[in-house]
């Protein structure tokens, strides 16, 4: 059977990931500093990937399949499959704002600044709204933009609230609800199938 490489997201999504590929009987093995990483099993093998990188990987097909959270892949645009919704990483996509800062329009018809690190995200809910934004793209601490004046409101993700408040912010509208979810290379799905077909069901048994 070929072997199969799957990206994982480092980050708060790693943990889940690869208990669920434990659950399914390939277990992550030490490999060091190695980036491609043996599993338990032969056929699989992984590679730990900054969470925004794994959709180019698995659209490219450097990686057959990986776990990705639905904000970075829609973000992202890649046209990858979807063969499976995990039941781990829910949170929320939303527009923030200073407890009383105007919303949602400025006053005297000024454009609202916007900090995401979902700059196309968005710009797609405000367009699709018929409200036009300046988005300011950033790369992380997105809650401290609107303290510093370098926007009026946030996008960001959201899970328990906590960040929000403690930088006196308020959820204004959620833009999407986010998951984890496994991505699959279009081409490798085909050209590797038995594979990816016994992967499959071992990690719906497993989840
Ligand atoms: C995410 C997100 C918020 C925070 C929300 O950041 O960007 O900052 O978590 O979680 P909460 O509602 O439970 O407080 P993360 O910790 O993933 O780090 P990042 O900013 O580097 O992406």
């Amino acid at each position: 059977m070929s072997r199969l490489r799957v990206a994982l997201p480092k980050g708060r999504l790693f943990e889940p990931s690869a208990g669920l590929f434990r659950s399914a009987g390939a277990a992550i093995q030490d490999s060091g500093r190695k980036l491609l990483i043996p599993s338990t099993d032969p056929a699989i093998e992984f590679l730990v990937v900054k969470p925004g990188d794994v959709p180019v990987y698995v659209e490219s097909g450097a990686a057959d399949l990986g776990i990705t959270g639905t904000d970075v892949l829609r973000e992202s645009g890649a046209d990858v499959l979807e063969p499976l919704e995990l039941q781990f990483g829910f949170c929320r996509l939303v527009v923030a704002a200073p407890t009383h800062a105007h919303y949602p329009a400025l006053p005297g018809g000024v454009t609202a600044r916007v900090a995401t690190k979902y700059p196309r995200l968005s710009q797609a809910f405000f367009a699709a709204a018929g409200r036009p934004v300046d988005i300011i793209p950033v790369g992380g601490s997105v809650e401290v933009a609107p303290l510093l004046s370098l926007s009026h409101w946030i996008v960001d993700l959201v899970d328990t609230g906590n960040t929000l408040r403690a930088n006196g912010l308020v959820e204004r509208e959620t833009i999407l609800h986010c998951g984890a979810v496994l991505v699959a290379n279009r081409a490798s799905q085909k050209l590797k199938l038995d594979a990816y077909l016994d992967l499959m069901e071992r990690l719906e048994h497993a989840g």
